[in-house]
């Protein structure tokens, strides 16, 4: 049955369990697009884009079932969203190979997310790892997706992609929305160590949704802080950290109480870490019950990514044939 509702696209590498920088910045926006009801959202594990930097293939399997238990331990829905596992999808990396056609090869080398990955991997700078926004762009594009609920670290993609829509528009009369993102007021979770961002390749700066409250504490508990007192709140480092979690898991109205403090009586960190501890694991708890009770039904996993990616094939192969055409690829001899 066609509808035409807007498309919404999202997807996360299989490369470790889910923490709370990728919950706020990805999974809530995908949560908040699923509930309004007014559009379709496709939510998949990017296992392809898993294997730009190297990768253990014997667990890889259980990455990307990990991703999914996340995932509908959050909340996503199959009922109201199509969930799969991009690779089940070819359409995906033929439209990344015709996108690439149109691709400059200077643009993607200077792009920051391929200069660091560059950094973090020298020895393993592939095609992949060039083409990674490419083939992003297609797994956006070939939904035709308005919407992509990713954190702020993502924008350089999503600019690629609305590159790639334009000139693909341009030469051959395709219609690719140009692709926004959806942005949460977690966009950018702040590391525990006080720097850079929240991430699975930092060791120590993060916070999974299933840490016990023990793990939660003792990693609170590091986060650096300082005097507790100043002219101004921290905007910076660990205390910055700290304050941003608060609005996360406490609301906004929190933040300010302890800004307030920190500019007047002062903050007393420890009980502001116990208190924030406490309600960060209230706060995923129920994640990690509905998580226990998944686990439990691995059938159901199947069930959900096999609907989930026959739905999503229905639509993928369309716009791709869409595309063919118009690139001159339908031959009638
Ligand atoms: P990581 O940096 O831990 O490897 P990924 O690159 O797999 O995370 O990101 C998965 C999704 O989570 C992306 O949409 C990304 O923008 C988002 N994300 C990751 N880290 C953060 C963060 N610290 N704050 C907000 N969003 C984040
Ligand atoms: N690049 C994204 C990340 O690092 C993962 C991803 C792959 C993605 N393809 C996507 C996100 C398409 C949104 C849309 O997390």
């Amino acid at each position: 049955m066609e509808n035409n509702k807007k498309r919404v696209l999202s997807g996360i590498r299989a490369s470790g369990r889910i923490h709370l920088g990728n919950y706020f910045g990805a999974v809530q926006g995908m949560l908040e697009l699923q509930n309004k009801g007014d559009l379709e959202t496709l939510y998949m594990v990017a296992d392809l884009h898993t294997l730009t930097t190297p990768y253990e293939k014997e667990k890889l399997t259980t990455q990307v079932k990990e991703v999914i238990l996340d995932y509908l331990a959050c909340g996503l829905d199959p009922k109201k969203s199509i969930v799969f596992i991009q690779s089940m999808i070819p359409q995906h990396v033929i439209l990344a190979y015709y996108f690439s056609t149109i691709t400059n090869v200077a643009r993607m080398r200077h792009l920051p997310t391929y200069k660091d990955k560059v950094k973090q991997h020298p020895k393993n700078v592939s095609m992949a790892l060039l083409n990674y926004p490419v083939l992003m762009a297609a797994d956006i594009l070939v939904y035709n997706a308005s919407y992509v609920p990713v954190g702020v670290d993502q924008e350089p993609h999503l600019e690629v992609s609305r590159e790639i829509a334009r000139k693909m528009n341009s030469e051959y009369g395709t219609t690719f929305p140009e692709p926004i993102r959806y942005e949460t007021v977690g966009g950018y979770v702040p590391s525990l160590t006080g720097i850079g961002k929240m991430s699975k390749s930092v060791e120590g700066s993060a916070i999974y949704l299933t840490d016990t409250e023990d793990v939660i504490k003792n990693k609170i508990a590091k986060v650096p802080t300082d005097s507790g007192k100043g002219s101004s709140a921290p905007t910076q480092g660990g205390v910055a950290t700290l304050f941003t979690l608060i609005e996360l898991v406490e609301g906004q109205d929190k933040r300010k109480y302890y800004e307030n403090e920190y500019v007047s009586h002062g903050v007393r960190y420890g009980d502001l870490k116990n208190e924030l501890s406490r309600s960060i694991y209230n706060y995923i708890k129920p994640m990690q019950e509905k998580r226990k009770e998944l686990e439990s039904n691995p059938n159901y996993i199947k069930e959900v990514v096999e609907k989930g990616s026959s739905r999503a094939v229905e639509i993928a192969s369309s716009v791709l044939g869409e595309v063919e055409e118009k690139m001159g690829l339908h031959y009638s001899f």
